[in-house]
């Protein structure tokens, strides 16, 4: 909760004491509301309990994500957070992560960014549409009979996975292998705590070095007699600049994982969205060709990326706030797209929403690669869900289950369904 209040001086308005609390269940639960607060009593909140700045305003987010003077290159925050760990234990991991273009500035960032964007062209884009439909005709025939799924654990789990590890051109085999690379990558790389980090770094690393070897290994082999594949695509984009394959395995598992959880958290926050709605869901029933500008509205409106972060490189101001360089700065785009200067009826959830400039894909140089993908693979899932399963509701028989408990990648750990 709110702990004190100082706006009477009118000078440095950053106030230690000023302190929100993030993680209360309320807030996990719904965290507008708060953002609401925050952006009305400290749109530049600097959170003592966290260590860090929070921006809440859309203009500020905005600013901030195209603002050269923050760095995406977030190595020393997670090296603090990895306390006594000895790090040549994971030499593994730090190879792939030091490597990843999410967290690089110009100029490495655009030469990595130009050559990433090969394994994304429209009419690779276009050839992939038939496996996603596939794959989601596939999770939802696993459960038709049963007449209910967890939407989570059912469908937005294995899809984005699945998805990727076909595009990638992974032998079925081989796939889950992968999955599981990915996902021991992935759990290390969030906020590694507790006491049983040691583990987790053990488990992390010898993944990193069983993916960068498997990568290593289709690379070599597309190279010798490419496909339509993504790897085949993104080895080729290398080879014409002559350039070594060492980053390749970083940009594959950047792909995987940032299109992993954050599909995987999006999808059951849509779901959740519109059986909120009932109003909505008939409209977009009644009118499939509303399904772009509803998933438009999905992110705007309960998008699984919440925060992203960033590092000023220099002392900087922001809002009045001066933010010394060195500080950790999250900037809210869950607050950003529920900021009533930018929306009208910000809270509401409104499929036709235009004009919906939402933040979701964060813009600026790190602006989402797999925003095309992203969008084609929640087109075809939610369109398929509603139109096999027209009577979707809530499985009232099963307990709701809350919210993930974090603030930043948003969404639920299972969420109970009927049709
Ligand atoms: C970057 C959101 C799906 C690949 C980002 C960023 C956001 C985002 C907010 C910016 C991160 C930052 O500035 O620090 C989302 C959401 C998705 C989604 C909400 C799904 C609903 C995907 C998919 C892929 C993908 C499916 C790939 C298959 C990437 C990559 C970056 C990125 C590689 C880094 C780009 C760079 O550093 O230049 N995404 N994403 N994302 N996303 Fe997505």
């Amino acid at each position: 909760g709110l702990n004190g209040e100082d706006k009477q001086s009118g000078l440095a308005k950053h106030n230690q004491s000023l302190t929100y609390d993030l993680f209360a269940p309320e807030i996990i639960a719904n965290p507008y509301p708060l953002y609401k607060r925050i952006r009305e009593e400290d749109p530049v909140h600097y959170e003592a309990s966290l260590g860090y700045w929070i921006l809440t305003r859309y203009q500020d987010v905005e600013a901030a994500l195209r603002d050269e003077r923050l760095s995406a290159n977030r190595r020393t925050l997670f090296i603090q957070q990895l306390g006594n760990l000895d790090v040549s234990l994971i030499q593994n991991f730090l190879q792939l992560a030091d490597n990843s273009m999410i967290e690089k500035d110009p100029p490495d960032h655009s030469r990595m960014r130009k050559l990433a964007n090969q394994g994304f062209t429209t009419r690779a884009l276009e050839s992939w549409r038939g496996i996603i439909q596939k794959t989601t005709d596939t999770l939802l025939d696993q459960v038709q009979h049963q007449g209910y799924m967890d939407i989570v654990s059912d469908l937005s789990v294995p899809l984005p996975s699945l998805i990727i590890a076909k595009i990638f051109g992974v032998p079925e085999s081989d796939r889950a292998n992968l999955i599981q690379w990915a996902t021991d990558i992935s759990s290390f790389w969030g906020v590694p705590s507790g006491n049983n980090i040691e583990e987790l770094a053990q488990k992390a690393d010898t993944s990193a070095a069983q993916f960068t070897a498997f990568i290593n290994q289709l690379v070599a082999e597309r190279r010798q007699k490419p496909g339509t594949d993504m790897i085949s695509l993104l080895t080729m984009a290398y080879t014409e600049q002559n350039l070594d394959f060492a980053e390749l395995p970083s940009l594959c598992i950047l792909i995987l994982n940032a299109g992993r959880s954050t599909t995987t958290h999006l999808i059951p926050n849509g779901v959740s969205a519109l059986l909120n709605h009932p109003q909505q869901l008939q409209k977009l029933k009644d009118n499939p060709a509303l399904i772009s500008s509803a998933i438009e509205e999905i992110i705007r409106y309960d998008s699984s990326v919440s925060f992203v972060f960033r590092i000023a490189k220099e002392d900087i101001e922001i809002g009045g706030q001066k933010i010394l360089a060195g500080s950790v700065i999250a900037l809210g785009l869950g607050a950003a797209n529920h900021d009533p200067a930018k929306f009208t009826l910000a809270d509401n959830f409104d499929i036709e929403r235009s004009p919906n400039e939402h933040l979701g894909f964060g813009p600026g140089i790190h602006f989402c690669l797999g925003a095309v993908l992203a969008r084609m693979e929640l087109n075809i899932c939610f369109s398929t869900l509603l139109k096999r399963f027209p009577n979707l509701q809530f499985d009232s028989t099963r307990p709701a289950l809350p919210r993930r408990n974090t603030f930043v990648l948003k969404g639920f750990d299972a969420l109970h369904v009927r049709f």
